[in-house]
């Protein structure tokens, strides 16, 4: 992630420099028309690809194995681009039933508009997948571990199930990122990323990126280029430089939120605790398969209900209340009235989330501050 950058000019710049400009320019027409044709390799207009755009892009293929990527403005544009390039109207799709609360909207508001139907599909039913199946299912989608509940989707078993269904496997791996697990291993076709969370890992920029197989990924770049979700060259200069570091980071987030969720399994006023790196939790082996760890996200229910977990909300000093996750600091969320609350009391339920559930996005402060800061916000 430090050495496969863009080779340095003559300058011999240790750091890739920003090319802020929106047009390239031609050595004479016979080169702009190649360029058009896609028969010469040269950048053509910044909506389609911009050098720092390639340079964060090439990194992500490297990290996830894919063969080709697209960078987008934000993680959502990323997960319609991944959806709406390559079904169409009449087609139909498998979807786990907890997912981020915004691409749940999409699924369940935006896509019928378009045509695209689809069925819900829990961790507990996967056994049972094939009775999902309608003549027009398209694709699966899934994220493992999900936001909030932290389900976990056994990618092996979709992969199978997929290449022995001719569907499209399509991924968010936004809360493993590839440092922690790699879908396309696993038979996944399509894998997006929200570059907002812990790519960036410190709250400055919004960004996605869709990755995949050369054959689907052509086309959800051809749907990107023309409706033009496209990531900004800034942006893609700092997540590029944000890549140097992000394994590093995600052993520090990791480490801190086993300790987090160790605590608070044993406090006397948590009801539950959900953190995939714990054996209590129900994906514990099948994580253990896929994902190098348990991630950064830990969710804990408080005894007493929603007015207990609002007031311990109200009582942290350290950690911030904000609905963001995957930065350098510590973020509480109270998923039922923020990020999901756009959702049925059935949808929530399905997705794992109580009125008395925090959501914590562990960040890189030191484990005993955090723990402490708890501490004080669970007296009861
Ligand atoms: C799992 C997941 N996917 C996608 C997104 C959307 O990303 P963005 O906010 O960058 O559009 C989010 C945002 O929270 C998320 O948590």
């Amino acid at each position: 992630m430090i050495h496969s950058r863009l080779e340095s000019g003559k300058e011999r710049e240790l750091s890739t420099p920003v090319y802020m400009n929106s047009g390239f320019g031609f050595e004479d027409a016979d080169e702009m028309e190649k360029a058009f044709r896609g028969e010469k390799p040269h950048h053509v207009y910044g909506r389609w690809a911009n050098p720092n755009t390639d340079e964060f892009v090439q990194k992500m293929c490297l990290l996830e194995g894919a063969e080709s990527g697209f960078a987008t403005a934000t993680g959502m544009a990323a997960v319609f681009a991944s959806i709406a390039g390559l079904l169409r109207s009449g087609d139909h799709m498998l979807v786990s039933a907890s997912i981020f609360g915004t691409t749940q909207v999409l699924v369940n508001d935006w896509l019928p508009r378009f045509g695209i139907s689809h069925s819900y599909f829990t961790a507990a039913e996967i056994d049972r997948l094939a009775d999902f199946v309608q003549p027009n299912t398209r694709m699966i989608y899934v994220e493992t571990p999900s936001n909030p509940g932290l389900e976990i989707f056994d990618l092996q078993l979709l992969g199978d199930f997929a290449r022995r269904n001719q569907l499209i496997l399509n991924v968010d791996n936004c809360f493993a990122t590839p440092v922690l697990q790699k879908p396309l291993q696993f038979g996944a076709h399509i894998v997006t990323h929200s570059a907002t969370k812990f790519i960036d890992g410190q709250g400055r920029v919004l960004g996605g990126i869709v990755l995949g197989d050369a054959a689907p990924m052509q086309q959800v770049i051809a749907f990107l280029k023309t409706t033009g979700a496209t990531m900004s060259p800034m942006t893609a200069w700092i997540l590029s430089k944000s890549l140097e570091t992000l394994e590093l980071r995600m052993e520090r987030h990791c480490s801190n939120a086993l300790a987090v969720a160790e605590f608070l399994s044993h406090h006397s006023a948590v009801e539950f605790v959900n953190y995939p790196g714990l054996p209590a939790h129900s994906g514990y082996e099948i994580n253990q398969r896929q994902m190098k760890n348990g991630g950064a996200l830990v969710t804990f229910g408080v005894k007493g209900g929603k007015e207990n977990a609002v007031q311990v909300l109200n009582r942290l000093k350290m950690i911030a209340i904000a609905a963001n996750l995957g930065d350098a600091c510590t973020i509480a969320t109270h998923p039922a009235t923020s990020t999901h609350c756009k959702l049925s009391a059935d949808e929530m339920k399905k997705a794992g989330i109580s009125d008395n559930l925090i959501r914590l996005s562990i960040g890189l402060e030191h484990a005993a501050d955090m723990i402490d800061d708890l501490s004080q916000a669970l007296r009861f």
